[in-house]
């Protein structure tokens, strides 16, 4: 079943490109979204809805995360996030126009169904689930519903979950800017053909894996690692540390750039790598300055960045260069770089990629 691959994990990374165009079959020719393609309901309560509330667990939340910034810059309406552990205990405010939109690979992730339950008894009933499993518990409980065709992820550590996850969050954030009367059918046209040309790009990232793989060697004898980003790269760099943790025992901790002066570069020494990603946005000169901070105290740099970047690799600065600079879908690639760099990390050390210790795919008890 593994093919040419060594592992699970490996084999689902390079399927991205297949899982995504999978994903977004329905939109291939498409010059315009339709509502329905979230469920019946979808065009009527997408009108209606005023703010966005997104539980879920773990990768899944990152990826909900990532949508909070594409959702508030896209189709101006708020969008909080929240993990599903939390909010199912918290007393929050229920808002009854509030779309509530859970995440989840498996569907059947128990504090993200409690939290669903949670939701619906505080009166909430615009629900949406993003799901890769059809037939799954959360799917069977929303009213409206998107399945993600990443087809089964069977290393426990997810990877074409979570881009097809925001390839869907996208699709839903153009049908609310479209809703919410902020999209021009001209910007509707570019978006859809920045997505359908997605799978190629993920593609030209997969080509990079012998950089990477270069690259690994520096982090498997580190204990501690630092991923920064900042915007919509944030929640990258939070996956990004998440996936070295998981599987190659490495502590790994995201910060948002801007707050390592506020704690984090007190850890900052040349047995630190840090790993920034750092595409040509509108952040970057902000996240330059970051690293700036980090080589000042001796701190090795690992810099995704993009031809447009102009980052120079120098003494404890290396910098891989993203083969195209994709605007608000760039996550989406920049993520799958990290993927690789923490499969490649965890092979040089040797850990079981595909079982992490004390982890279940499934996270069916609390
Ligand atoms: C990390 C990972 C987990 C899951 C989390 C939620 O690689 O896979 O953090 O994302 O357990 O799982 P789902 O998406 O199935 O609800």
């Amino acid at each position: 079943e593994l093919g040419d691959y060594s592992h699970y994990m490996q084999k689902e990374i390079f399927e991205q490109p297949q899982a995504l165009s999978n994903t977004l079959e329905m939109i291939s020719g498409a010059g315009q979204l339709q509502p329905g393609i979230f469920g019946a309901e979808a065009a009527e309560i997408f009108q209606q809805v005023d703010s966005v509330l997104i539980l879920a667990c773990g990768t899944s939340s990152y990826a909900g995360m990532t949508a909070k910034y594409w959702i508030e810059q896209v189709a101006g309406i708020p969008c909080n996030v929240e993990i599903a552990s939390e909010y199912r205990y918290r007393h929050s405010v229920p808002n009854p126009t509030q779309l509530v939109v859970v995440i989840s690979q498996s569907g059947e992730t128990a504090d993200t169904l409690a939290a669903l339950h949670h939701a619906k008894a505080q009166g909430h009933t615009f629900t949406l689930a993003i799901c890769n499993v059809p037939e799954s518990a959360i799917v069977r409980e929303t009213a409206l519903r998107f399945i993600t065709r990443a087809g089964p992820e069977i290393g426990v550590a997810s990877t074409k979950a979570f881009t097809t996850q925001l390839s869907a969050l996208f699709l839903l954030t153009l049908l609310l800017a479209k809703a919410n009367q902020r999209l021009s059918d001209d910007a509707e046209k570019a978006y859809l053909d920045e997505l359908r040309h997605l799978p190629i790009a993920v593609d030209k990232v997969l080509a990079l894996e012998p950089s990477i793989e270069a690259w690994s060697q520096h982090f498997a004898n580190k204990h501690h690692a630092l991923f920064l980003g900042r915007g919509r790269h944030y929640p990258i760099a939070l996956e990004g540390a998440l996936k070295l943790k998981e599987i190659s025992y490495i502590h790994a901790e995201a910060y948002p750039a801007g707050e390592l002066k506020h704690g984090p570069l007190a850890l900052v020494d040349s047995e630190m790598p840090v790993v920034v990603v750092a595409p040509n946005d509108e952040m970057l000169e902000k996240l330059k300055a970051n690293m700036q901070e980090v080589s000042a105290r001796g701190g090795q740099l690992y810099v995704f960045a993009d031809g447009g970047s102009a980052v120079k690799s120098s003494d404890g600065v290396n910098v891989l260069l993203m083969p195209e600079h994709y605007g608000l879908l760039s996550p989406v690639l920049h993520v799958v770089a990290l993927q690789l760099l923490s499969y490649h990390v965890a092979l040089v050390k040797g850990t079981d990629v595909d079982k992490p210790r004390n982890l279940a795919k499934s996270v069916t008890v609390e």
